[in-house]
């Protein structure tokens, strides 16, 4: 949700930096985006759009400086204009800053500034920032202590990144929204063979600068940063030194590229054998029947909340399943209802997942659990994330960065994960053959992947009026994620529904224009039940399609059929989920949409 880029020391490449950053941050947010650079004046250029309509707006414009900051944003206050775009100006000029968050007070500090004349251009709760700033300067503040007495106003999330005429430093801030810096400060040899000295980065995620260094410092709340080419500092916002650890990120940066597929989204869909093995990796011992989750052996949880939003809590109703199969009382929230109305949580574990770890509402009920005394665990794909730091546990779901908006490759090492999580911390019966399924899953993904049937299916269907998908247990959570993952990235009306729950009401909806996906593996008593429904459906004349792995003879009653291979319940979720991302992916693709930057989306939501 808006991305920030900061740079300071590059030779004479800070603006080509700056855009490049933007573009890896397009994730973030894409309405519109903008630059500053600073010497002895600001120079700003930003556009409405996307990235490409900002490096069209640059073209053959003369805009330099050693010092610069960008922005690409994803709206909270005012429509995507040039002029809601940031960075954003006092009223002199000379004070040029990008935020991402939402400023609860502005408000108050706008009618405030206006009183005491200053204009303001744009509708968005961030251009009180240079003016707060600006206000300060006037009274003969040094750059630095006007700035932190700017942000020292503020309530609500921020990250914010400011810069000022004539002073080579960009200042930065955070509250409740991240921002991490990247020190390249070893002299190294730049593009031309020569030497230069330091460069300092800031950005709401690694992968802006993670091209100059893999060096990085995770900002907490509270804190102020100083960058300049001379070094970085950390402070409080009261001035108070802050000693800041220094992080190396372990991955490429060409893992953050497209590697020849159309879409980031299906080449993270193509990950998935991958991302699974990595986050499966020296957790399992197939021989000794057993999971290594280290410290979290030993938490022995009587009961446990699981809070998530979106695609992460499609993960946490499963992950809630499994810990009930291992009799331990679990359910899963949504983030936003468990932050304002907790339920009661007596000593139960309360467990956040979510991929990014910055999303604000799962934030918020961890920080509630956390206020009413209980113990937290994060699980989470973002190493440094605000909910990996203030967990009181974090276990990693190692996926790999993941940059399309749509969560593909992250949903299923959440699932496997979740599995290791509910192997390692309760005593679940059949350990062992969900062990070697978890061994075998990567290579049926593959087998998924090759095989698919998928982009038949979409050409079938794309032109119909909606799509609903059904499941029992663990086939249910998987069912809301082919819907969500379906309206997403194609405009489509779709809902996953519980299969038994279809003849309470929804079964009106279904007509010979709305194709039903219908999870059908084994063929036990929940297979059947399941298709009991389908032949409910079908005698409504709907198209079904069956993700099946043929154990049953749901086939029978099916018009199309995704077919993966068969394996223990468990897994089998994960690869029929596989066929539905598919399915997603190839009817947007059909469609012609903007699969990776779905419209009003972003991949990260830093505000509640
Ligand atoms: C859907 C999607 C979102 C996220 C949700 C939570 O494809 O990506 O629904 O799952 O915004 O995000 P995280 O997992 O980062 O907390």
């Amino acid at each position: 949700m808006c991305g920030i880029i900061g740079a300071v020391g590059r030779d004479d490449d800070t603006l080509d930096v700056l855009v490049h950053g933007l573009s890896k941050l397009e994730y973030r947010g894409y309405d519109s985006a903008g630059v500053a650079l600073a010497d002895e004046s600001v120079d700003i250029c930003k556009q409405a759009g996307e990235i490409d309509e900002l490096r069209a707006a640059l073209e053959g414009r003369s805009i330099g400086g050693s010092v610069g900051i960008g922005h690409t944003r994803w709206s909270t206050h005012g429509p995507p204009t040039n002029e809601n775009a940031h960075p954003h100006q006092d009223c002199s000029g000379d004070v040029a800053v990008v935020h991402n968050g939402i400023i609860e007070n502005y408000q108050q500090l706008r009618d405030e500034l206006v009183s005491a004349g200053h204009t303001f251009r744009s509708d968005t709760d961030t251009e009180v920032v240079p003016h707060l700033v600006e206000e300060q300067l006037r009274g003969g503040t040094d750059p630095e202590a006007a700035v932190r007495a700017a942000v020292d106003r503020l309530e609500g999330s921020y990250a914010v990144a400011v810069v000022i005429a004539g002073v080579e430093r960009i200042f930065a801030a955070r509250n409740d929204s991240p921002l991490v810096l990247g020190l390249d400060d070893e002299t190294a040899a730049s593009d031309g063979g020569e030497q230069r000295g330091s460069a300092y980065y800031l950005a709401s995620d690694v992968p802006a600068f993670r091209d100059h260094t893999d060096r990085v410092v995770y900002l907490d709340d509270g804190e102020f940063a100083v960058l300049g080419a001379d070094g970085w500092r950390v402070t409080t916002l009261a001035g108070e030194p802050v000693e800041k650890r220094v992080d190396t990120v372990d991955w490429d940066p060409e893992e953050t590229g497209k590697s020849g597929y159309d879409h980031y989204m299906l080449k993270e869909i193509h990950e998935q054998p991958r991302s699974l093995r990595q986050s499966l990796s020296e957790r399992v011992d197939e021989l000794g029947g057993s999971v290594d989750v280290g410290e979290l052996a030993d938490l022995n949880p009587r009961g446990v909340q699981f809070v998530a939003c979106g695609t992460s809590y499609h993960a946490a109703l499963y992950g809630a399943e499994l810990f009930r199969q291992a009799g331990i009382p679990a359910q899963a929230f949504r983030a936003s209802e468990f932050a304002t109305s907790p339920p009661p949580i007596g000593d139960a574990l309360v467990i956040g997942v979510t991929q990014s770890g910055e999303t604000a509402d799962t934030l918020s009920a961890l920080r509630e659990a956390q206020r009413r005394g209980a113990r937290t665990l994060g699980v989470t794909n973002v190493v440094g994330s605000t909910v990996a730091r203030e967990s009181d546990h974090v276990f990693y779901i190692r996926a790999g960065p993941e940059i399309g908006v749509a969560a593909t490759k992250t949903f299923a090492s959440q699932l496997a994960s979740l599995n290791l999580l509910a192997l390692g911390m309760t005593s679940t019966d059949g350990a062992r053959e969900i062990i070697s399924a978890l061994r075998d899953l990567p290579g049926q993904v593959q087998e998924v992947l090759d095989a698919s049937a998928a982009r038949e299916v979409a050409e079938t269907y794309v032109e119909s009026d909606a799509y609903f998908f059904i499941g029992r247990e663990l086939n249910y959570p998987v069912a809301l994620e082919g819907a969500l993952k379906l309206k997403e990235i194609t405009y489509k009306h779709a809902e996953g529904f519980a299969a038994g729950e279809l003849k309470h009401g929804p079964l009106a909806l279904v007509t010979d224009q709305t194709p039903v996906f219908a999870m059908v593996t084994g063929d036990g008593e929940l297979a059947q039940k399941t298709i009991g429904n389908v032949k409910e459906i079908e005698a409504r004349n709907a198209p079904v399609v069956a993700v099946t792995d043929g154990q049953s003879d749901v086939e029978r009653y099916a018009d199309h059929v995704l077919r993966i291979p068969e394996t223990h319940p468990r897994t089998a979720a994960v690869l029929s989920n596989v066929q539905l991302q598919l399915v997603a992916y190839h009817t947007a693709a059909l469609l012609n949409r903007s699969i990776d930057k779905p419209r009003n989306l972003a991949k990260s939501v830093t505000v509640e």
